[in-house]
């Protein structure tokens, strides 16, 4: 915990020592993407530990493992029918094991999703409720009878499109589930839910995990009398229809902060673990599941990186100011390009701007989450349609949300199948171009991934980038500068964003750490430094800089 009294303004201060989850990068894995080690097509357990030396030699901290737990794939294993097994398809516990034991021999922390929100429709909890009010499992769901018209019990909308209520007989009612038919959500104002998922977290955490990432953190608590939600006044005829209804009564309910904190409290039980929460609210109302006491997620995900819509510095300078002056005082930050949800960053911005975006997000004040295949520079897929065994239950209402896009197969070799599988994998690989594998890019020095990774290294030697604060500069148009201070020496960054050259000042004793591409020229006698376009920088400087 911190001693808020040592704390000052939240850029202004440096975790001494800083806890692992503050200093490493947090590298996300979608298990059934990473590697096929059973020759099924679908990636594994065993997989991940034979590539357990990869993940060491790239230089990551820990992992995040999207979930890995018996599904029947309603949404891809966050439809959970056992949440203390390992689904048969990705291995079993003893695999579970001894993955955990590899990744820990090379000192790779491992972080499970934890979905306490909803259950699969095939969870015996479930099965056991819908048998009607006499059942003791009755109230760990959300049911509701019709109302008098034979609607549905109230306008609230899943988030993959369509009402959140499904009809069932026995016992002739609704239940809720927010997102696929196949997922109904879990009644966490019933005790016994809380309890419930409190000693599944406490299985893995016995097991040794090293903490949870919370999925939907902000959803478990919803208004009491669940009351229909308010139509959204920005929203238009032809508009999409996810954001036609305010979400102001289906989440970040009145007890939001109290179930937060009954996950916190399991995480505490434990010597040095880390609860991550998905929370995708306006930034000020996502930081503050950080905890007035800081006792609820050490790190809320921040998604304000995703949210981007020019890249420009002009837009970005902002975002990272605001976000710092709300995060609450001794708050740790976070930041993200992207996960399993969204489209790839490289195709997002294209590949001539994708590595000023890693630039940015590894030397920013907080912990980067690195979404697996980023590394190669990997685009999103394209489906033919027609052509997949399953879809995504987003894209089964809103093609253009398809999030299979960026779920596609890790990229080892030139092989067939990029070298994941050695059958048909489970989604098509996303581009049979031979340099996006590691197998290629690992001998190129010029490569995104020897790139990345002596980023990712630099990050980890350098106490400034790792747990250093942080300050704006001011600087040409279209670069962002910034400043980390450390007791033990300071760097600054100079990202340009733009399409043209940009000359920055510098300080002329300082040193280039790394940059995006070739090295840029100084000028001035040493003053200035010619960036090209999207080219980013960090430099060492001579002098000690400013804590903030
Ligand atoms: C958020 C997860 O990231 C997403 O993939 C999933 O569909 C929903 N939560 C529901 O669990």
């Amino acid at each position: 915990m911190v001693n808020l009294d040592d704390v000052g303004r939240s850029g202004a201060w440096v975790p001494d020592p800083p806890a692992w989850w503050q200093r490493e990068v947090i590298y996300q894995i979608y298990p059934r993407s990473f590697f096929d080690s059973s020759g099924d097509g679908i990636g594994d357990l065993p997989g991940i530990r034979e590539r357990a030396d990869y993940l060491a030699w790239l230089g990551v901290g820990a992992v995040w493992l999207a979930p890995i737990y018996p599904s029947p794939d309603a949404d891809l294993g966050y439809d959970i029918s056992d949440y203390v097994n390992v689904d048969p398809r990705f291995g079993t516990l003893d695999d579970f094991d001894a993955m955990l034991t590899t990744l820990h021999e090379r000192g790779i922390r491992v972080i499970l999703d934890l979905v306490p929100n909803h259950s699969s429709d095939q969870h015996p909890w479930f099965v056991e409720s819908r048998s009607g009010p006499g059942s003791p499992k009755y109230d760990w769901y959300v049911w509701r009878s019709s109302r008098p018209d034979g609607s549905p019990p109230n306008n609230w909308e899943s988030y993959f499109g369509g009402p959140a209520w499904d009809y069932v007989e026995p016992p002739g009612q609704w239940y809720l589930h927010s997102f696929d038919r196949g997922q109904p959500d879990l009644n966490w104002d019933n005790p016994e839910v809380r309890e419930a998922m409190q000693d599944v977290m406490r299985f893995w955490l016995d097991r040794g995990v090293d903490g949870f990432r919370v999925d939907v953190l902000w959803l478990l608590s919803k208004d009491p009398e669940l009351a229909d939600n308010p139509v959204n006044p920005e929203w238009g005829e032809g508009g999409p229809p996810w954001l036609r209804l305010l979400r102001a009564n289906s989440e970040d309910g009145p007890r939001a902060h109290e179930y937060a904190r009954v996950l916190r409290g399991v995480i505490d039980e434990y010597p040095d673990r880390v609860m991550v929460g998905e929370v995708v609210l306006p930034p000020a109302r996502a930081v503050a599941f950080h905890g007035e006491r800081l006792d609820e997620a050490h790190m809320p995900h921040n998604f304000a990186l995703t949210e981007l819509r020019t890249w420009s510095a002009e837009e970005i300078r902002p975002v990272v100011e605001e976000y710092e002056r709300q995060l609450p005082r001794g708050a740790w930050p976070n930041w993200l390009l992207g996960d399993h949800d969204f489209p790839r960053i490289a195709s997002r911005l294209g590949p001539e701007r994708t590595r000023v975006a890693h630039m940015l997000l590894l030397t920013l004040r907080g912990t980067p989450t690195w979404y697996y295949g980023d590394e190669l520079g990997l685009p999103d897929a394209h489906f033919p349609p027609g052509t997949l065994a399953m879809i995504d239950p987003q894209a089964s209402t809103s093609p253009e949300r398809d999030r299979f896009i960026a779920r596609t197969p890790m990229q080892w070799s030139a092989g067939p199948h990029a070298g994941f599988s050695e059958v048909e994998p489970w989604l098509p690989v996303a581009s049979d171009d031979g340099s996006l594998t590691v197998e290629r890019q690992r001998e190129d020095p010029d490569s995104v991934l020897s790139f990345v990774r002596s980023l990712i290294h630099l990050r980890r030697r350098t106490p400034a980038l790792a747990s250093g604060t942080y300050r704006s500069l001011s600087g040409p148009p279209s670069v962002l500068s910034f400043e980390r201070w450390h007791p033990d020496g300071t760097v600054r960054v100079h990202l340009n964003f733009g399409a043209t050259s940009q000359d920055v000042e510098v300080d002329g004793a300082g040193r280039i750490l790394l940059s995006t591409n070739e090295p840029p020229e100084t000028r001035a006698g040493g003053h200035t430094m010619r960036l090209r376009p999207y080219q980013g920088v960090i430099v060492r400087t001579a002098a000690p800089g400013t804590p903030g």
